[in-house]
């Protein structure tokens, strides 16, 4: 199959837009931005254009498709109505970075929900996302746009190498703003769980008022013996070829000097906070920029690349677990396999 390229980089062409609305339409697969990463999509409600999403990424059957929506009709047309909380979780963080776990309407193939009676609901605040959901009247199913187990798609080059030739047409518009997937929440007994740590923090659905629980797997390791609520969590994910570790102080000083210390070790490639680059003393290095945000914005980029310096070891310098920290967390504890080093509490997953 030729790959349509279409470049929205610098203006967001409606008309050009709208064609990429008519694959969707016709069961085709097109690579889409969102805020958070790029996605690969395809109308919702056909279970066979759906399939081949799997197909492309090599994506687990038990694992469920996120859908996305550009208005309120469309939620009412595919899950059943929300209780209160739900109602002002969606009231408050719609359009945005954000997924809820809602009950599916039998409209909604068995492919998407993974068999499930639930079905994850986002409506993006993406121009290009929702202009494309709105021409083609149909929600969109779309996980993000990487093979399985690889770092999400956050910009077409990375995305180009691995579905040129296996989807119809890719939407590019550089670079996401944001760079970490959707915060995935389900409302339990009224309180909130979360699923996947987002852009959407902790602390931003507690200020509602509302009460919310840190689901176990985020920065904990799946037993394989328990139910998940989010089947995404217990697959390998986001990890390079190279062993990657990931070492943490809140004390800075003494968190550089160690990963110094590990460093001169072996061959080693650190991927560290811009400030403290010229404080490694060693060849190999990669800024991921100095703010949470900065870091979550680069980071799958970055973790792309580590395998071509052909290095023993990849230490990440960590960060705390509180607002955006928590989802680098969730994803570095992975792309690290939990090898990491917590130096204030000298514990060591492994
Ligand atoms: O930011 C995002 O959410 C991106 C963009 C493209 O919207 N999408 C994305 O989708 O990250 P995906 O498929 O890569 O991740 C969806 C996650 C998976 O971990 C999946 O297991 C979980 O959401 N999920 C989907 N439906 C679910 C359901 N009904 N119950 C529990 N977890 C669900
Ligand atoms: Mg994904």
């Amino acid at each position: 199959m030729k790959t349509r390229y279409i470049d929205l980089k610098n203006e967001i062409n409606e008309e050009k837009i709208e064609e990429a609305s008519k694959d969707i339409i016709n069961g085709k697969l097109v690579i889409f931005p969102t805020e958070t990463v790029y996605g690969i999509g395809a109308n919702a409600l056909n279970e066979e254009a759906c399939k081949n999403i799997f197909k492309a990424k090599g994506r687990a059957v038990d694992n469920p498709l996120i859908v996305h929506i550009n208005d309120l009709n469309m939620l009412n047309y595919i899950v059943e109505e929300p209780n209160e909380v739900e109602e002002k979780l969606i009231n408050t963080f719609f359009p945005g970075p954000f997924t809820i776990i809602l009950k599916a309407k039998n409209v909604i193939p068995k492919t998407v929900t993974a068999g499930l009676k639930t079905v994850g609901i986002r409506m993006p605040s993406n121009k290009i996302a929702n202009k494309l959901i709105e021409y083609a009247k149909v929600p969109i199913a779309a996980p993000s746009a990487n093979i399985s187990g690889r770092p999400s798609g956050t910009n077409i080059s990375d995305i180009k190498k691995e579905f040129d030739g296996k989807v119809s047409t890719i939407l590019d518009s550089g670079m996401v703003d944001i760079g970490l997937e959707s915060t995935v929440v389900q409302v339990i007994k009224d309180k909130v769980r979360i699923l996947r740590p987002g852009k959407i923090t902790k602390e931003n659905i507690e200020s509602l008022g509302i009460e919310v629980e840190i689901d176990k797997n985020i920065l904990g390791k799946y037993d394989g013996k328990e139910k998940v609520l989010s089947p995404g969590m217990k697959y390998r994910h986001y990890a390079p070829n190279t062993k990657c570790m990931m070492v943490y102080s809140k004390d800075e000083e003494k968190m550089i000097f160690e990963i110094n210390k590990i460093a001169c070790k072996q061959k080693t490639l650190i991927i560290c906070r811009d400030r403290n680059y010229n404080k490694y003393n060693i060849q190999y290095k990669i800024k991921m920029g100095n703010t949470l945000e900065e870091i979550a914005h680069n980071i799958f980029s970055i973790l792309r690349k580590v395998d071509k310096y052909n290095v023993d070891l990849v230490i990440i310098e960590g960060m705390e677990t509180t607002g955006l920290g928590l989802a680098l967390n969730n994803r570095l504890l992975r792309a690290c396999e939990y090898n990491c080093i917590d130096l204030d509490r000298m514990q060591i997953y492994s």
